[in-house]
């Protein structure tokens, strides 16, 4: 169970993801709600450009493929803040692909980013959350600042829920995120360190602007983010909105591949 997040004042948010769409309106909200937010993304003049202005936004560039780099970052953050109460990867690629069109390029840009991006992530973050919450005493003097239990989370899909047309290789990458989720869960759970997993529909950003199809229940950026602060007004792990499409999803999900394959092929073309 999580902690739930009423009052985002103060609090020490990292996003990762953060120069465009969801992560950016994200970024957004929680500043506007008090939170000291660092913002990285490849992107440092999109940054700039959104962030520059804002006095509590600390804007850290970076490739989500440079392991070292996510290292580097998380150690700059609890020197310089302290400690980090929410982490949040938000950094996704996505390229619609078929099976007699498969990009392998592609396909291993969007496992780079999707999944092995979030593996590095959790692995600099993870241990400095563990040696907030005092699991790590005596290991990692002088890191974690303000004692605390900080939580971390990751943005998968419901295209993480069973397989889709067109997501050939997205949604494997975020089966693949949604699985590890879970198992972060499992170990962290009693530590005390908290991990969410968010599951969007769709959202209009430049990464679904790609699409050639009417995308069901769309949301803005900002009804999405808003949904996400919601979610974190619950202890639940899953956070997945909006809630009219991802039950449907969710029910579709239970289906045996009997049924939902020949369901879903309707809509494959
Ligand atoms: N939009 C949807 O309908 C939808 C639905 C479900 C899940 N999602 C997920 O939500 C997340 C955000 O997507 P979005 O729709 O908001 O797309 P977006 O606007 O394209 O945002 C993607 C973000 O990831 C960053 N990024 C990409 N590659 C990176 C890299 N190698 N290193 C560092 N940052 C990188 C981008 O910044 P730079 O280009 O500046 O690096 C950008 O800030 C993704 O994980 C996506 O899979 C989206």
């Amino acid at each position: 169970m999580n902690r739930p997040v009423r009052d985002w004042r103060g609090r020490r948010v990292w996003i990762v993801g953060a120069s465009t769409g969801i992560g950016a309106a994200l970024a957004e909200a929680l500043l506007a709600a008090g939170a000291r937010v660092a913002v990285s993304a490849r992107s440092a003049g999109r940054l700039q450009q959104r962030f520059g202005e804002a006095p509590q936004a600390v804007l850290l560039p970076l490739d989500v493929t440079d392991a070292g780099a996510l290292e580097r970052t998380a150690a700059t953050l609890v020197e310089t803040w302290g400690g980090i109460d929410s982490a949040i990867y938000v950094a996704g690629d996505y390229v619609p692909m078929r099976a007699w069109a498969i990009d392998l390029a592609a396909a291993r840009r969007m496992i780079d980013v999707n999944l092995v991006g979030a593996f590095a992530f959790a692995a600099a973050v993870v241990p400095r959350l563990l040696a907030q919450a005092g699991e790590m005493k005596g290991q990692r003097e002088g890191l974690g600042g303000e004692a605390g239990r900080g939580d971390i989370a990751f943005v998968a899909s419901v295209a993480g829920y069973r397989g889709l047309p067109k997501a050939l290789a997205y949604g494997p990458t975020k089966a693949a995120l949604i699985n590890f989720a879970e198992s972060l869960a499992l170990d962290l759970q009693p530590s005390g360190v908290g991990v969410r997993l968010i599951n969007p529909g769709f959202v209009a950003t430049p990464l679904t602007a790609q699409n050639d199809f009417a995308m069901p229940a769309l949301q803005t950026p900002a009804a999405a983010a808003a949904a996400i602060v919601a979610g974190y007004r619950s202890a639940a792990f899953e956070i997945d909105f909006p809630k009219r499409f991802t039950r449907f999803m969710k029910l579709l999900a239970l289906l045996p591949a009997r049924l939902y394959l020949p369901l879903v092929r309707r809509f494959a073309d």
